[in-house]
């Protein structure tokens, strides 16, 4: 299996792109390559690609280049919901922030969420986007996206799309009592912490937390600011090689 996304932030596309062809051809394993999202593999398993499940919900919900590149990073996520389900760890799914929706739609299919009355997930966004914001830009925000990302959801009386500021917004909509995964992606810090200080200790005792962008030098201030605050509690961050952090609680 290999999967070759062209795909890759803060390079020269042209130079990079020939380079890493040249790269490639020089490798003894023409096997397990991944390459998309500032990752290159060789020789790897690569076990997601052959999860029908899995590939059928990315292959229906993931339509854009970004969403195909970071295939790996949508996968880490729905592994630790399914995982988190498995193992009967009480309570809801929060995800801050959902923007379009495509991973938590992808985590829906994966986990047959339909059938999970007794859970409810719940997302969140600004979903438009002004320049007095600390976090940039994305393509898809609008004025329109938050009835689209909805519009997304209608079919799942256990999930609830929420238009709002973390962490303002997690005191007026939310899980209660308690959490049993909650994936952060806010790509700022000021609501990255804010969300920690509302959320964390919702989070159940083998509960498992994601912060999305915790290995990029892009985000470093996250990392800089969620290490001692976490570490104050006890928990340290496993930073992946897809960028991601992971923590269990
Ligand atoms: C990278 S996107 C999230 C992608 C999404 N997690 C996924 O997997 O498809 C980051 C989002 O954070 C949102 N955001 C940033 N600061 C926010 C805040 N304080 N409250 C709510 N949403 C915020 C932005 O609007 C943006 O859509």
């Amino acid at each position: 299996m290999n999967f070759l996304s062209t795909v890759f932030f803060g390079v020269q596309r042209e130079g990079f792109l020939k380079g890493l062809q040249g790269a490639l051809d020089h490798i003894g394993t023409k096997d397990g390559i991944y390459t998309g999202d500032n990752l290159v593999t060789w020789g790897r398993n690569l076990g997601f690609f052959e999860n029908e499940k899995f590939m059928q919900a990315w292959r229906t919900h993931g339509t854009t280049s970004v969403e195909e590149a970071i295939v790996w990073r949508i996968y880490v996520v729905n592994w630790a919901v399914q995982s988190v389900l498995a193992r009967n760890i009480p309570g809801d799914l929060v995800e801050c922030a959902c923007y379009k929706g495509t991973t938590a739609r992808i985590v829906c299919d994966y986990v047959d969420w339909a059938q999970r009355p007794d859970r409810h997930y719940y997302l969140y966004d600004l979903f438009d986007h002004d320049p007095s914001m600390p976090h940039h830009r994305m393509t898809e925000h609008s004025a329109q996206l938050y009835s689209q990302v909805k519009a997304r959801f209608a079919e799942f009386g256990n999930v609830t799309v929420t238009q709002g500021k973390v962490p303002d917004v997690l005191h007026e909509v939310g899980p209660k009592e308690k959490i049993a995964f909650m994936h952060i992606d806010l790509n700022n810090v000021q609501a990255e912490i804010g969300a920690l200080e509302v959320l964390f200790d919702k989070l159940q005792p083998g509960g498992i937390m994601i912060l999305d962008d915790y290995g990029w030098l892009a985000y470093r201030p996250q990392k800089l600011a969620e290490d001692p605050w976490l570490a104050k509690r006890g928990y340290h961050v496993l930073e992946m090689p897809t960028g991601q952090g992971l923590v269990f609680k």
